[in-house]
């Protein structure tokens, strides 16, 4: 059982002490030495920033199928980048290459390259474990544990990684403050997960998954099954987070896609179409086909 030991306060702040003594010790192979090769940037160079994550020749297969065809693609640190395509063209399958929750499918492998701040993520040298703590999840349906508190729901994680924390309590109010939960449910945290709307559900999951302390967050459609107030409500937190963290998030509608990315990468048929800030994919696209896709004439 490994401990925080030396990390007893929960950072408010994101900052990772934990993270950052594995990504030294990290033996991962670092890809190109250019300096530029970590930035992503905009036509302009006008809103550059440093890339937390970058795929390099990344392909993904189901058995002899392959779904992800060499993408190249560079995920802004501390931005929320959308990831966009119609139904089928990869989505899901490339945010679970980056935090290798791909190959944990029957027959389902992954080749090429994930950099996690320039340290590849399929290196054998790598704790996989630690990548899926650094790098987070959230689905499209909320999942909390049906049998567990909300308190517990949000120590969940901490608990399945046999990370003990010198104050749990304040790991609790910390996650669901950050989700804007806390003031709602500090008085009934013995309640049921389960017990909650659905709105709520997902940011209790969001709660649970930030009390990890991660780097990057991957939202795979967290919207999907929310109304409108509580789709709005992810969207403001997710608005909140980029503050602190990287994050990547699927989601099949388009709007929402402009309203929370600052970057947008467009998937047609396992391959990366285009990538930029979200208003050019929006309003000047370079490829006919992205054009295509947000106006609405396939997908
Ligand atoms: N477990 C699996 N076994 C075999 N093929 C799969 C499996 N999961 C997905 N696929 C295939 O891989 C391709 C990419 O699927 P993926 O789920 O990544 O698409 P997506 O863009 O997320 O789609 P959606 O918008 O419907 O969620 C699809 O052709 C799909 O049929
Ligand atoms: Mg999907």
């Amino acid at each position: 059982m490994s401990s925080r030991g030396s990390n007893p306060a929960h950072p408010s702040s994101g900052a990772l002490p934990a993270s950052r003594s594995e990504r030294e010790s990290t033996k991962g192979r670092t890809l190109h030495a250019d300096p530029n090769a970590a930035r992503v940037g905009d036509e302009a160079g006008a809103s550059e920033s440093h890339a937390k994550m970058r795929t390099h020749a990344l392909s993904a297969y189901f058995g002899a199928a392959q779904v992800l065809r060499s993408i190249d693609l560079s995920i802004a640190e501390k931005r929320v980048t959308a990831v966009i395509g119609p139904s089928g063209c990869g989505k899901s399958t490339f945010i679970r290459c980056l935090n290798r929750m791909h190959e944990v499918g029957p027959g389902a492998r992954a080749q090429g390259h994930v950099l996690l701040d320039e340290q590849d993520i399929y290196h054998a040298s790598v704790d996989v474990v630690r990548v899926r703590r650094r790098v987070g999840m959230v689905f499209q349906k909320p999942n909390p544990f049906p049998t567990m508190s909300i308190r517990d729901n949000v120590l969940a994680g901490l608990k399945l990684n046999g990370l003990r924390v010198a104050d749990p309590s304040s790991v609790v109010e910390q996650a669901l403050r950050q989700v804007a939960l806390w003031d709602e449910l500090k008085d009934v945290l013995s309640r049921q997960g389960t017990s909650l709307s659905g709105g709520q559900q997902q940011r209790l999951c969001i709660a649970r998954c930030l009390a990890l302390e991660p780097e990057v967050l991957l939202m795979d459609e967290p919207c999907s099954s929310l109304d409108p107030i509580a789709t709005a409500r992810v969207e403001e937190l997710m608005h909140a987070l980029r503050k602190n963290y990287t994050i990547v998030i699927v989601t099949h509608n388009m709007q929402q896609a402009a309203r929370v990315a600052d970057f947008t990468a467009f998937f047609y048929m396992g391959q990366l179409v285009e990538h930029d800030r979200t208003d050019v994919i929006f309003t000047r696209p370079k490829e006919r086909r992205t054009e295509d896709y947000i106006t609405g004439r396939f997908g």
